[in-house]
């Protein structure tokens, strides 16, 4: 790799290290509210569960690993006390649910409603991220990633919309992929780039409920997703040079832009898709 200013806020000298301190902007308005979060048993899914919790923001987060799930709301819960920026902190509980089953997203509205009387916000964040060259990705393989990653967002789209009021929102997540093409990854690009594009057609359709549809398109964030990169001095040198600030991102990096796009600050932004790839996108 080329030698790079280390632009970590922390002043560590690995290059690879993320800024994973905690994120204290609070938007009052959104404490009470009700988030679903799709694919929040680890990764960036469970930083947003985290980061709505402590600013009073009620969260069923949803994974198809249920264990996994329980065990990270049960975390976050015992956390709350210590952690949270407002006197009340949100209830965090897990759900099941399989992204590609539209049936499993109606029956996880209902566990929100039941749990908490209303949704406000719906997150669909689950997504896998498969590598296959061109040449060898198999019927199984495409259908599989077009499954979670689109039909997943659609089908999560669907069940927010039934239910939700004017004035709430939904949160996309695309990725720098849908802008950039990675070799062994043309199936996953496909799918942010249907992401990004779903993002536009729900966003103009549910409209006219009055509800907001936004995406995120993150780079390389620090998570298990990405643990290869992190792993593989190669991979992540050559992963660096592509990132303008010459880190990976972390996952409460990702949950500012989060934050905002629920927030009363951007409402009037839907059909926008934020980029949070340390630049990446340009290089
Ligand atoms: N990590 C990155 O660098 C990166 C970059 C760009 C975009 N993204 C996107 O951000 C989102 C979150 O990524 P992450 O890094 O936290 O991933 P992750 O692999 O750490 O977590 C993904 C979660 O989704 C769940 N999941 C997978 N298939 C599911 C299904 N069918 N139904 C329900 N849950 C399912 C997994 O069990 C897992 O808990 C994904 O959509 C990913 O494509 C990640």
């Amino acid at each position: 790799m080329t030698e790079t200013p280390n632009a970590d806020t922390t002043g560590a000298q690995n290059p690879g290290r993320t800024d994973a301190s905690q994120l204290t902007a609070v938007y009052p308005e959104i404490a009470g509210k009700v988030a679903v979060v799709t694919g929040a048993a680890r990764g960036m899914g469970a930083a947003f569960a985290a980061g709505l919790a402590t600013r009073g923001v009620h969260v069923v987060g949803a994974d198809i690993n249920e264990e996994q799930m329980t065990a990270t709301a049960d975390e976050i819960t015992a956390s709350l006390a210590a952690d949270s920026l407002t006197a009340t902190p949100g209830r965090v509980i897990g759900a099941r649910v399989d992204v590609t089953d539209a049936d499993d997203h109606e029956s996880l509205a209902q566990v929100a409603l039941n749990e908490f009387g209303r949704i406000d916000f719906w997150i669909n964040n689950a997504g896998i991220f498969p590598f296959a060259l061109v040449d060898d990705i198999s019927p199984e393989q495409i259908a599989a990633v077009l499954d979670v990653n689109v039909h997943g967002v659609l089908f999560g789209a669907q069940a927010a919309a039934r239910h939700m009021e004017p004035g709430s929102a939904i949160v996309n997540m695309s990725s720098v992929s849908a802008l950039r093409v990675r070799r062994g990854r043309g199936a996953y690009c496909t799918s942010k780039a249907a992401v990004a594009h779903l993002t536009e057609s729900l966003a103009v359709e549910l409209g006219d409920k009055g509800i907001r549809v936004n995406s995120i398109a993150p780079g390389y964030i620090d998570t298990e997703m990405t643990r290869w990169v992190r792993e593989d001095p190669a991979a992540l040198a050559h992963a660096l040079d592509a990132v303008p600030l010459h880190r990976l991102g972390s996952p409460e990096e990702v949950f500012g832009p989060l934050l905002f796009l629920l927030s009363d600050s951007a409402r009037y932004v839907t059909g926008h898709s934020i980029s949070v790839d340390g630049g990446s996108r340009h290089v």
